[in-house]
């Protein structure tokens, strides 16, 4: 253990004895992708241990928490929505405020909540996540505002304490940061650079999770096929590359299905398709983000990669590994985007046949190059593309989803289905949805489902029975 998380372990301490007998809760919203949502489960991890108890209900919260995201515009909006919602709440209980996350990187973000938003409590950006029992602590004791944000790297540090979201599935963050500086995106600027947890960090981490009964892990990254390429990597560790975690991580007993979120095309080395093949609880389902099917556009974008390269890529996979499928993430209407680049896209889209695809319109980023570019597509051009590209992609799906009717396909049992508390709801292999009726003993389960219809975003099935 560092001197860092031992003095932060102190402070959970100290605030655990302020709260004792109050019965406070706590409120925690999470507005940004799995990375973010990893890092709510430390912050409400080190809140627990302070002695709050979790509330949905935003209005009993005592310490309401905003863990934000500035990928896209309207992440951002979605925190001044709520902060005047929570302000009303305040002044009626004297709720303690704290704003963190990608967003709070931002500085002139910082200085509009500082204008507009003044009653916030505490500020902590992605760099000082592991400060929040200090910045509250001094909140508590001095009554004064926390700003907590450093522009420098944080280190990783490790041994935080965290409450999972599920019990069957975690995530596990491998790296933090991205040295990628594709010029749409805000990231880079407010995670930093590359940086790659040990190893045998992860390992153990993901031991702990088999022995507490999780059966499925997602590795995170921004960036995870350069793991330990990037950054500091001298490592005691036997494992020097992402291709030989993942064969280590399928070694653990307990753990029946990996998955890892993103790679990068550029980094989609021989060594991580024949990890893929090899290791039998690695799902083959693999999303392999393309952004934009255009290599004029790619260019622009910096992505390092062409319209061809990306799908001789996908066709390499697919001759090793036959039964692979994949899905992506797309962005329409970058600047400079013409006709002819969208038609590029869409014929990727067509060749690939993904099972799933995650579709942007463009939002340009205080910061980023494509923000000061001049050829930005009207925001109508932006609509219309994105229509037309969510018209594909669901009759694709809806015609992928043909193929699976008949067939028996192994599914995680994840829990009951939200939406018919009848059904119990898990996962396939590719990542499909499907409902079914079972008795609850099988959450947690790898069950044979046939698969009886499809409903676009689900499947149903039925248990197969192998007599
Ligand atoms: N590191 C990951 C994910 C980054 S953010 C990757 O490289 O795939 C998730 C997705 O948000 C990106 O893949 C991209 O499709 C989208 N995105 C990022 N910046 C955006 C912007 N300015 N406008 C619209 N979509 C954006
Ligand atoms: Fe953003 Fe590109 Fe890095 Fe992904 S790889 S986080 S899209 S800069
Ligand atoms: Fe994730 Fe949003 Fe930050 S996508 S890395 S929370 S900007």
């Amino acid at each position: 253990m560092n001197l860092k998380i031992d003095t932060e372990l102190d402070y959970i301490v100290k605030i655990k004895k302020i709260n004792e007998g109050k019965n406070l809760k706590y409120f925690i919203l999470t507005m940004g992708c799995q990375l973010n949502e990893n890092d709510s489960e430390k912050i409400s991890g080190m809140i627990e241990n302070m002695g709050y108890t979790k509330t949905e209900n935003l209005e009993e919260a005592d310490l309401v928490v905003f863990n934000t995201c500035c990928v896209r515009e309207n992440a951002e909006d979605r925190l001044f929505g709520k902060l005047g919602e929570v302000k009303k709440i305040k002044e009626k209980r004297g709720t303690i405020i704290a704003i963190g996350g990608c967003m709070m990187q931002e500085k002139h973000i910082v200085e509009k909540l500082k204008q507009s938003y003044p009653f916030f409590d505490i500020i902590f950006g992605t760099h000082t996540l592991h400060k929040f029992p200090e910045d509250l602590y001094t909140k508590i004791i001095d009554n004064k505002r926390i700003e907590d944000i450093l522009d420098i790297d944080g280190e990783i540090i490790e041994g935080l304490p965290i409450t999972r979201n599920d019990n069957i599935k975690a995530s596990v963050t491998i790296m933090n940061g991205c040295n990628n500086f594709c010029t749409y995106c805000i990231v880079p600027y407010v995670r930093g650079r590359e940086r790659s947890r040990n190893p045998k960090d992860v390992i153990n981490e993901i031991k702990e999770l088999a022995k507490q009964g999780y059966k499925e892990i997602t590795l995170l990254g921004q960036n995870v096929n350069s793991y330990l390429r990037s950054g500091n990597t001298d490592f005691d560790s036997n494992i020097k590359s992402f291709s030989e975690l993942l064969r280590e991580v399928n070694k653990i007993n307990g753990i029946e299905r990996i998955r890892f979120i993103s790679p990068h095309p550029k980094d989609f080395t021989d060594d991580v398709i024949e990890a893929i093949r090899d290791c039998d609880k690695v799902c083959k389902i693999i999303h392999l983000p393309l952004q934009s099917g255009s290599t004029q556009i790619l260019k622009s974008m910096n992505r390092k990669y062409t319209k061809e390269q990306y799908l001789n890529l996908v066709e390499k996979m697919r001759k090793m590994i036959p039964e692979i499928s994949f899905s992506t993430d797309i962005i329409v209407g970058f600047p400079g985007e013409t006709e002819e680049d969208f038609e590029d896209t869409l014929d990727v889209v067509r060749k690939v046949n993904f099972e799933q695809v995650y579709m942007f319109i463009y939002s340009r980023r205080v910061g980023t190059p494509g923000d000061k570019m001049e050829n930005q597509v009207p925001e109508e051009i932006k609509h219309e593309r994105f229509d037309r590209l969510k018209q594909l992609v669901e009759s694709q799906i809806s015609e992928n989803n043909q193929k699976y009717i008949g067939t028996i396909q192994k599914v995680l049992v994840e829990g009951i289905s939200k939406t018919n508390n009848e059904l119990l709801t898990g996962r396939t292999d590719s990542n499909k949805v499907v409902n079914f009726f079972g008795s609850e003993e099988l959450i947690g389960n790898v069950v044979e489902l046939k698969i009886t219809s499809e409903h676009m975003w689900y499947l149903k099935g039925e248990l197969f029975d192998k007599c």
